[in-house]
């Protein structure tokens, strides 16, 4: 297995917007992100991801590009940028950019151009089809936002493709001047010396010629098998390795809908010349009755078995990216550990550790390292995001269910729960902003907040301190073999890790009550690398584990 800095390294996710408001205008912006690089050195992780920043009408907040060269008036200017860029690299930290390039926005120069004639030279930069009839697109496809995936465009009398908002048309990859325009602007960005990129919904770019209508579920058809890992994905993205990414000391992640671990290996394999690594979502994607839209748990072995699947079906083959959470998914600490406050910050510690010894490159959520939490929304005129807005109108504005019935699920599920503001501080609205923030701070910045967690010792904030240097310590962590223990157990997630000349044992547990446990012989004697609730060495084998303990133990 090759040793890479992108393997060992921890990456830090940044949303623009809710992360630090530099000017008052209740927006984040890049002079915020840079006053903020020492909190993030502090932390220790080496790159930040940033959600998109550039030139948007934000109808998506920024994944809807006008112009990728630009950076978004909310957010500033490219000189604040390339400020933040010099910024974060003197403090030895890498910036990773979001590479938003299934569609851009319909403001893009391209698609008012594309929109105004048949035979425009931009035309066939976007997907465009005659209807079935009057009133009738092309086929039955909704979009990931709600709707129909394809909208009519009175200009020429024709629809265009968007598989997220109508703002968000879907580019024709199939045309090679598109991807060389795509490939120039990625040139130029790594010219100026950003280090990666994370790539937007990359699995979707390629489309089948013939489009069918999709199996129906609810009102619309479903688009994946025409449009998820469709026939060139693999050629595309091998072209741009080699057009682009091939010349660049940078690392890669593919934000790939529907992969799995034989097709990881394809976009991220050790010799695919594609991407460094994907993100993979089955952990994710439980759904209920309401699709993703639901309050239900995954069980424990469900989980289990899904993560150990990734990790022993990649081990020397791909790389795993490890996440909980994302801008995109309610707060780790509410989905899959326990948000009351008597087990907030323990089993967020315990969440850290079973995520962070695993085999991978791990990413915090902004906020996942103070166990932020999700919102207590009470209404949906607190939303702001463009998928909870449309989902609520389409469940209950149509009467196909109650609000009493699904006001829980949205809630529980909404992508707002990930974009409240940073809590920084006990301060006016957590110390986001000196104005009125885009979206409400969470009314809890009083107790969960930057400035009191980086003072206390015990916080979850120094806990995930503490497991950011032993990975760096330890490239058992980064590279070791994993094995799952106790597949079975619907409370406790207990794994191996094996390589480098050591063996590391690490316990968690899901459940809020006490569960019985035994050390294992071979771990007698171990070292404690780390513990939530006070160090565990193994004079005992038989063991009570207190609700969400996790430790782990090392032995040579
Ligand atoms: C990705 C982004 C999400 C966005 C969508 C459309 O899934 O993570 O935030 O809405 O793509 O660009
Ligand atoms: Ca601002």
């Amino acid at each position: 297995m090759n040793r890479t800095w992108w393997k060992e390294a921890v990456i830090y996710q940044i949303y623009p917007r809710s992360f630090m408001d530099g000017n008052g205008d209740g927006i984040g912006d890049l002079k915020g992100i840079t006053s903020r690089l020492d909190y993030l050195k502090y932390l220790g992780i080496d790159v930040i991801w940033m959600s998109p920043v550039y030139k948007s009408p934000n109808d998506d907040n920024g994944y809807d590009i006008s112009d990728y060269q630009e950076i978004m008036e909310d957010f500033g200017t490219m000189e604040d940028f390339d400020e933040l860029l010099s910024a974060a690299h003197e403090r030895g930290i890498r910036v990773v950019m979001d590479l938003v390039v299934n569609h851009t926005s319909d403001e893009h120069k391209w698609f008012a151009e594309s929109r105004k004639s048949k035979d425009n030279a931009y035309r066939d930069y976007y997907i465009w089809r005659e209807g079935k009839g009057a009133d009738a697109p092309p086929n039955n496809w909704g979009s990931c936002f709600g709707g129909s995936a394809w909208e009519y465009d009175g200009e020429t009398g024709m629809y265009y493709l968007h598989l997220f908002s109508k703002k968000q048309p879907d580019l024709n990859w199939d045309n090679p001047n598109v991807r060389r325009e795509v490939f120039d602007m990625m040139t130029w960005w790594c010219e100026k010396g950003i280090d990666g990129f994370r790539m937007d919904v990359i699995s979707m770019i390629s489309k089948t010629k013939e489009m069918p209508d999709g199996e129906v579920n609810g009102r619309y058809g479903c688009f994946d098998p025409y449009c998820i890992h469709g026939p060139n994905v693999h050629a595309y993205l091998q072209e741009m390795n080699r057009e682009v990414l091939s010349k660049y000391d940078i690392m890669t992640v593919g934000e790939t809908a529907g992969v799995t671990t034989e097709s990881a290996k394809q976009y991220a394999g050790e010799n695919a010349k594609e991407l460094n690594m994907v993100f993979q979502f089955e952990h994710v994607s439980d759904e209920g009755k309401y699709g993703k839209w639901t309050d239900e748990r995954m069980p424990l072995t469900v989980l289990k078995k899904i993560m150990s699947r990734w990790q022993t079906e990649l081990y020397g083959k791909a790389w795993n990216s490890l996440f909980w959470d994302n801008h995109d998914q309610p707060r780790a600490v509410s989905r899959f550990g326990d948000d009351r406050p008597q087990y907030r910050e323990l089993s967020a510690k315990m969440l850290a550790t079973c995520l962070h010894m695993m085999q991978g490159t791990p990413y915090i959520y902004q906020g996942e390292e103070l166990g932020m939490t999700n919102y207590p929304f009470i209404s949906p005129d607190e939303f702001r995001d463009i998928e909870s807005v449309h989902a609520y109108e389409e469940w209950c504005g149509s009467g196909l269910v109650s609000h009493e019935e699904f006001w829980p699920c949205i809630a529980a599920r909404s992508r707002d729960n990930a974009r409240t503001p940073m809590q920084w501080e006990d301060a006016q609205e957590g110390g986001f902003t000196t104005g009125k923030p885009w979206i409400a701070v969470n009314p809890n910045y009083r107790q969960i907040n930057a400035k009191a967690e980086t003072k206390d010792p015990s916080s979850v904030f120094h806990y995930y301190k503490k497991l950011i240097a032993l990975r760096k310590e330890n490239p058992v962590i980064v590279y070791g073999k994993y094995e799952l223990l106790l597949p079975d157990s619907e409370e406790l997630f207990v794994y191996t890790r094996t390589g480098e000349g050591k063996k590391l044992l690490v316990v968690c547990s899901f459940a809020d009550r006490q569960v019985p446990f035994t050390i294992p012989d071979e771990f007698a004697g171990a070292s404690c690398l780390i513990a939530n609730r006070g160090e565990r060495n193994c004079g005992k084998q038989e063991i009570v584990l207190e609700p969400y303990e996790a430790f782990v133990l090392m032995v040579d």
